[in-house]
Order: C-alpha cells, then sequence, then structure tokens
C-alpha cells in the first residue's frame, strides 16, 4: 500500500476533490430541488439490460422518517451520520419477489454505480457524501421492510462537510490494479 498520497492532478476536480467526511454541518440542509437532482443522477447510472435494480429511502433530520432510521446506526456511525442534512438507505432488487430467482445478476453492481452517481451529483453541489455501512441491517430491515426481493445495502450520509479531506489517504497503486489479479502472492 502506498501511504500519504492525494489524487493526482488530471483527474476530474469532482472525482479529486470527492472524500467521504466524518463530520457534518448540522445547520446545513438539503432542500427538495437538491434531493431530486441527487435521485435524478442516480436515476441515470448505467445498468445491466437497463434493469435498474435500485430503490432508495430517504430522510432529513426533524422528519419522523429520520429517527425511524437514526436508531439503527452503529455507535460509530452516529456521530457523524446524525448530523448530515440527508440520510439515504440505499437497496438493490436481488430477487423476483419471494423466489429464489435472481432479478439481476447485477443488482449489487449496479447499485454501486447508482450510488457513486449520486455521490459525485452531490459533490457538483457543494454537498459530501459518506457511505457506510456502519448500522443494524437486520433491525433496520425489519423496521423498513421492503417489498420481497429487496435488500438493503448501504447508506449514504449526505451534507455539507465540516472539515477538509484528511491530508494522507491511501490507496493501491495503478500496477497493483493491473497485477494482482494475477498475483500468486497476493
Ligand atoms: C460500501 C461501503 C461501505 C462503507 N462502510 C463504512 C462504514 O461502515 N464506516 C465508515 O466510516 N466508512 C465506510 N465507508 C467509507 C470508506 O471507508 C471510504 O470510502 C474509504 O475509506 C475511502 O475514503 P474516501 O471515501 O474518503 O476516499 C464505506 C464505503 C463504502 C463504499
Amino acid at each position: 500500500m502506498r501511504r500519504d498520497q492525494q489524487p493526482s492532478g488530471g483527474i476530474h476536480p469532482l472525482l479529486a476533490g470527492r472524500f467521504s467526511p466524518s463530520r457534518f454541518d448540522p445547520s446545513a440542509t438539503v432542500d427538495d430541488h437538491a434531493v431530486g437532482l441527487l435521485l435524478e443522477a442516480a436515476r441515470w447510472a448505467p445498468s445491466a439490460g437497463n434493469s435498474q435494480p435500485w430503490g432508495f429511502f430517504l430522510s432529513r433530520p426533524g422528519e419522523p422518517e429520520h429517527e425511524r432510521v437514526v436508531r439503527h446506526l452503529a455507535p460509530s456511525s452516529a456521530r457523524w451520520a446524525t448530523d448530515a442534512g440527508l440520510l439515504v438507505v440505499a437497496l438493490t432488487r436481488r430477487h423476483v419477489d419471494e423466489t429464489q430467482l435472481l432479478y439481476s445478476e447485477f443488482a449489487d453492481y449496479d447499485l454501486g454505480q447508482a450510488v457513486a452517481h449520486m455521490t459525485v451529483q452531490a459533490q457538483a453541489m457543494g454537498l459530501a457524501a459518506h457511505q457506510f455501512r456502519a448500522f443494524d441491517l437486520e433491525g433496520l430491515t425489519k423496521d423498513l421492510d421492503p417489498s420481497p426481493g429487496w435488500a438493503i445495502i448501504s447508506m449514504i450520509a449526505l451534507g455539507r462537510a465540516a472539515e477538509e479531506p484528511p491530508a494522507s489517504r491511501d490507496r493501491r497503486a495503478i500496477a497493483d490494479l493491473l497485477s494482482a489479479p494475477w498475483s500468486l502472492s497476493g
């Protein structure tokens, strides 16, 4: 692992500037217009066979849905996610209704692309996004009770970052991206 890195010049500033903050400004709200644009960005993501297997549950501080979601956060994510102007629960359609038949082999992959679109759109709007899995999946699933075939995969906290990107960030080297799949030593 190469340490003390920053994105090199040349990639788009929206990508280079993105990071997952661990502090959000609790006074920064995410209004309906912004929510609409974030969902519109996700809507236009590519997906296998245009299956669009994604779905979202949204909540903002002060809304009854927010407390419904926040109570399932793990202590590690509650520290910062609670202050974010918008909490998004990301779901994918894995199976066809009650059957074990796959709705799409690429359901999780495609949800990831939709969320990536959402995070880049957020960045373009001056908002930051922190995706996370630190919540009680079983409890949240019981509470939100998605339709058969749908699975909660992750959550995204979105809002105005209340900190700068860390001075040092870790990323694997480009050479490793190209060689690792064939490296016997791992
Ligand atoms: C699917 C997924 C799950 C994640 N789960 C957590 C989490 O539970 N807690 C956390 O603090 N960050 C979580 N993250 C954020 C990553 O730790 C973060 O993206 C990574 O360290 C790279 O940092 P950066 O986004 O600032 O570049 C998650 C990210 C993804 C995509």
